[in-house]
């Protein structure tokens, strides 16, 4: 398997073998730094990380895999750099893949990091779009992996706004590793028609399948995985959270929820998440609406079923693969 030189903007560009090819690379990774074993045949390279938006995992996870294979690297943000502003898209792609050896993206639309890719002459991540999140697709299957032993046949659900980022990128992963992939939400948060019809193209031929619905119980019912994310989204405006949280509160993965799922099912969530009243947003919705807790409750966030700590960790070995693949570490 050679995938040096290829950018990673979403999983929909990377086969099923390609995909298992990351996560056994990053399973290596993972073992080898757990036995203090090096793998800086990166040296002498450098790497670019754009954050248009904020990040915790992300940034830490590049920065850390970086480190480890040797590579420099810089932190660019909108505040303290031209992007935009005074520069184009264009340009700075051009300025950067001069100087640099790959390119993290993270922000808006995903024709910007496509964009960028297309005038970089270097690999180009996506590091978390409007649409998409690979890098968090690859945690989220190693982590599912290391419990379950295998993925294909294992039944996902998804709780909550499945059109944005990670209920895209999670019915695309779901459906190129052969997975049952169900959505649960409001007619309204269901993903793209057209994106529906592309995951069932490749579900034909993994052995996948892909099921939306309204109803969270029936959704949860056998489910293998119980998965959810934020109600509102980075960049999406306050004003939305009055509906959100009106529309998708039959949504909240609760003890209830999860008692329907496999006995062994186990609770993900990409993080950030608001389960407490221990942030600035879950205080003011608290004071707003009077919510304590929201996507998941603090009951099952703490639970023994939730890995989500695991799966946090396993951004870093995961991106820290995708880094070595395509700059090709020996
Ligand atoms: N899951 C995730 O992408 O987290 P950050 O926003 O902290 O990077
Ligand atoms: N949907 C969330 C994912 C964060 C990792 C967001 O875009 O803010």
């Amino acid at each position: 398997m050679n995938l040096k030189g290829r950018d990673f903007l979403t999983l929909k560009d990377y086969t099923p073998e390609e995909i298992t090819y990351l996560l056994d690379l990053a399973a290596d990774l993972k073992e080898k730094k757990k036995k203090g074993i090096l793998v800086d045949t990166l040296r002498g390279k450098n790497i670019a990380l754009i954050f248009e938006k904020t990040s915790t995992r992300t940034r830490c996870a590049f920065e850390v895999a970086a480190h480890d294979l040797g590579l420099g690297t810089t932190y660019l943000e909108p505040t303290t750099s031209q992007i935009g502003k005074k520069e184009s898209i264009a340009d700075t792609a051009r300025v950067l893949g001069g100087m640099y050896e790959g390119i993290e993206y993270r922000g808006y639309g995903q024709e910007i990091v496509e964009e960028i890719a297309k005038y970089a002459d270097v690999p180009v991540w996506n590091g978390l779009t409007n649409e998409y999140h690979p890098t968090q697709m690859l945690a989220d299957l190693l982590t599912i992996r290391e419990k379950f032993g295998h993925l294909k046949g294992l039944h996902f659900t998804y709780m909550g706004d499945a059109r944005y980022n990670m209920g895209n990128s999670l019915m695309v992963a779901c459906a190129k590793m052969g997975m049952h992939f169900t959505a649960a939400a409001p007619n309204s948060y269901f993903p793209n028609k057209d994106l529906v019809a592309y995951c069932e193209g490749i579900a034909k031929e993994t052995g996948a399948t892909i099921t939306l619905t309204e109803d969270a119980k029936e959704a949860a019912r056998g489910a293998d995985v119980l998965y959810t994310d934020v109600w509102v989204s980075m960049g999406e405006p306050d004003d939305v959270w009055e509906s959100r949280i009106k529309e998708l509160t039959p949504y909240r993965i609760t003890k209830e929820l999860m008692s329907f799922a496999n006995p062994k099912a186990i609770f993900m969530h990409c993080l950030p998440a608001f389960h407490d009243l221990k942030t600035k947003i879950g205080e003011e919705i608290y004071r707003k609406f009077g919510l304590t807790e929201m996507e998941v409750t603090d009951e099952v966030f703490e639970s023994e079923q939730s890995v989500v700590f695991e799966e946090a960790e396993n951004r870093m070995h995961t991106i820290k693969a995708v880094i070595a693949a395509t700059l090709g570490a020996r």
